[in-house]
């Protein structure tokens, strides 16, 4: 892919964070996620590629903008083909509650290596690159702890987990604060914790629990450009989703997932913080301006970049 295409991207994930920025506070998320929607579908047009949206905001009679399948990008057969995953505005709540945390993000990659799912949930475990061929999924999370703390050089008790805060993770913090570790919990919002795992100074060593599987993909997509590690298995809340997995294509919908499994190939991964969180500060407005601040990874070359930018508030307030 293209490497120009990163900060052409970086654009898109600026728009849509920028556009979230009036809403921050407002108790809305449902109205901030339809401006970052629309300020993100609006970025694309100016983006030289043909975009498919493979992960989106939901089917296409749920969903009127950024729906799977959508296409996205001017309509000239000359550009090239990109499947995108894309989270106008992940955090939804924490953006209306002015909580801490909220990011638009996507990922791009060539056709076909994203995987394609079904908007359900995904049992995960990110880490950084010591955690490969350390830490399973299906190993006990007590086993998980102690294997990562050895990787790293420390006690479990120097181990960091960030879990989101639910009621149906009870025994998953329990074991693993039983096993030592330090066990952050989160309101909402899992996609900044796992690509902060794949980061040594983030203060953050691991992503466990079940969250989103769109938002698996994106971390996914983040570790892969990393040289972290991932592991996933969708979690359905009943049939229909199920089915609908298989019909997207997945032979084995129950399969365990490894980050090859999700993402494959060049890929690109770029975040804009909406509120400051562990990744990225949020917006700021600074006089008669606005700040952001992004991060933008390519897997082809394992690149990681920040940018910051800095527009007039004028044009978008
Ligand atoms: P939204 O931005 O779509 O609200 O997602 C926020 C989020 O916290 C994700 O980061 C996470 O993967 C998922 O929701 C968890 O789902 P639930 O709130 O149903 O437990």
């Amino acid at each position: 892919m293209d490497r120009r295409l990163v900060l052409e991207l970086v654009r898109v994930t600026e728009a849509a964070a920028i556009a979230c920025y009036p809403m921050i506070g407002r108790g809305d998320g449902k109205e901030a996620d339809r401006r970052a929607v629309a300020a993100m579908r609006a970025a694309f047009d100016r983006v030289p590629f043909r975009g498919t949206v493979v992960i989106g905001e939901g089917e296409r009679d749920e969903a009127p903008m950024l729906y799977i399948g959508e296409r996205v990008g001017p309509a000239d057969d000359e550009l090239p083909e990109v499947d995108i995953a894309v989270d106008p505005l992940e955090g939804t709540d924490l953006c209306a509650g002015g909580w801490p945390g909220a990011l638009a993000v996507l990922a791009a990659a060539n056709r076909g290596d994203l995987l394609h799912c079904p908007d359900t949930y995904m049992e995960k475990i990110a880490t950084g690159p010591a955690g490969k061929g350390v830490v399973h999924l299906d190993a006990p999370p007590e086993d998980n702890v102690r294997a990562l703390a050895s990787a790293l050089g420390r006690k479990p008790s120097d181990v960091t987990v960030v879990v989101l805060d639910r009621p149906r993770h009870e025994d998953l913090v329990r074991r693993l604060r039983g096993a030592g570790a330090r066990v952050l919990l989160v309101d909402d919002g899992d996609v900044a914790p796992a690509v902060a795992a794949g980061f040594e100074d983030s203060g953050i060593d691991m992503l466990y629990g079940k969250g989103g599987a769109p938002e698996g993909v994106l971390a996914a997509a983040a570790l892969h450009c990393l040289g972290g590690h991932f592991e996933g298995r969708l979690a359905f809340r009943n049939d229909e989703e199920r089915a609908r997995a298989v019909k997207m294509g997945m032979a084995d919908p129950d399969a365990l997932l490894g980050l090859s499994d999700l993402v494959r190939g060049e890929v690109i991964f770029v975040a804009t913080g909406v509120t400051t969180g562990s990744l990225l500060r949020g917006i700021r407005r600074v006089g008669d301006r606005l700040q952001t601040h992004s991060i933008a990874l390519r897997s082809t070359t394992g690149t990681i970049r920040y940018v910051e930018g800095s527009v007039r508030a004028e044009r978008f307030l």
